[in-house]
């Protein structure tokens, strides 16, 4: 039996851009046809360039904003901004814990403050429950009393995590959890965050702008560009075999480990189109190098099998 926590269908995102006098009223199709299932103890990485979609998808997914269309369910259950039965079961962890941890708040009262908020424990039960939590995510209980600038990222980090998990959710929503670390602190977060999952059965939905940052983390992936994924699937595979040019491109502007394997390097060409200004047909067809004419005409749909899919007229073999 699948168990999905969190299933998308075809979510659409619109934000009105600024109204000029004579000139049309603009509208930025941030997301544009999402649609994904996540498991309870999965990983679901979404990947692609900066402006592509991927904390707009975070902002529903965490009910913070409503999408223009499509639907969002969480645990079978519709979400709907302001529904607080399922405002706990997802939380999210920020790239940049300092700006989401306040200041003048000591890290036990950080902790404690979801409890409070939503349940009935006592000051003692709070406490007992922050300390158990920092000690899952590897803090020190002399922790407890200090302030989040006391601290360095990676460990402040784990303190925006430890608060995500208080409410004990189901669903973790990551927008790009570890790119303000250095890489060695990446590789432990990430390491914690496996962890956390497999104890806790919890399913996240893990945002990156690059690939390499998700390969080991990752049971499913889905690659997108300019508001719509390009090509999705399980993670084995789209990572082994890449069909569409931009996630090859992707993957190749990824470092390899294995000095063994040969390099070749695709760059990517130009800058990311606006998504004011969608180009026609494929919207990657301005950088690609396999694009012809049916690139710039249609718009190529999402073929493939269920495990893995993409929206390419030339994909790779
Ligand atoms: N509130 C808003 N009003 C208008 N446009 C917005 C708003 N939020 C996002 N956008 C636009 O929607 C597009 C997608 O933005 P989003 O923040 O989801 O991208 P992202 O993939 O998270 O990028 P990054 O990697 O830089 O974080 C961008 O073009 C952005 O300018
Ligand atoms: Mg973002």
């Amino acid at each position: 039996m699948s168990d999905v926590v969190m299933e998308g269908r075809d979510l659409k995102r619109y934000y009105e851009g600024s109204r000029k006098l004579f000139k049309p009223a603009t509208s930025v199709r941030a997301l544009n046809g999402v649609s994904f299932k996540l498991e309870r103890g999965k990983t679901l990485a979404v990947v692609g360039e900066s402006g592509c979609g991927k904390s707009t998808l975070a902002r529903l997914a965490t009910m913070i904003e409503t999408p223009s269309e499509g639907e969002l369910t969480i645990g079978g259950k519709p979400a709907l901004v302001g529904d607080a039965s399922l405002r706990s079961r997802v939380q999210i962890v920020f790239q940049n814990p300092y700006g989401s941890l306040n200041p003048r708040q000591k890290v036990g009262a950080i902790l404690e403050e979801p409890l409070k908020i939503n349940t009935q424990l006592s000051a003692a039960e709070r406490r007992a429950k922050v300390e158990e939590m920092m000690k899952r995510v590897g803090l020190r209980p002399e922790h407890y009393g200090r302030y989040p600038h006391m601290f360095s990222g990676g460990q402040r980090q784990r303190i925006a995590i430890a608060r995500a998990l208080m409410l004990n959710p189901d669903i973790l929503v990551l927008d790009e959890p570890v790119s303000a670390l250095d890489l060695s602190i990446q590789a432990q977060v990430l390491n914690l965050l496996m962890d956390l999952q497999e104890e806790m059965g919890l399913a996240y939905l893990f945002i990156s702008h690059g690939l390499s940052v998700v390969k080991h983390i990752s049971d499913d992936v889905m690659v997108m560009y300019l508001g719509r994924p390009v090509e999705e699937g399980a993670a084995d595979q789209v990572f082994a075999h890449p069909r569409h040019p931009y996630t090859a491109a992707l993957l190749s502007a990824t470092p390899v480990a294995d000095p063994g394997r040969e390099k070749t390097r695709i760059s990517l060409t130009g800058e990311l189109p606006s998504p004011l200004k969608p180009p026609s047909g494929c919207p990657f067809h301005p950088r690609c190098w396999r694009a012809t004419d049916v690139c710039k005409a249609e718009m190529p749909p999402l073929t493939g099998d269920a495990g893995h899919r993409f929206a390419c007229h030339h994909p790779l073999d």
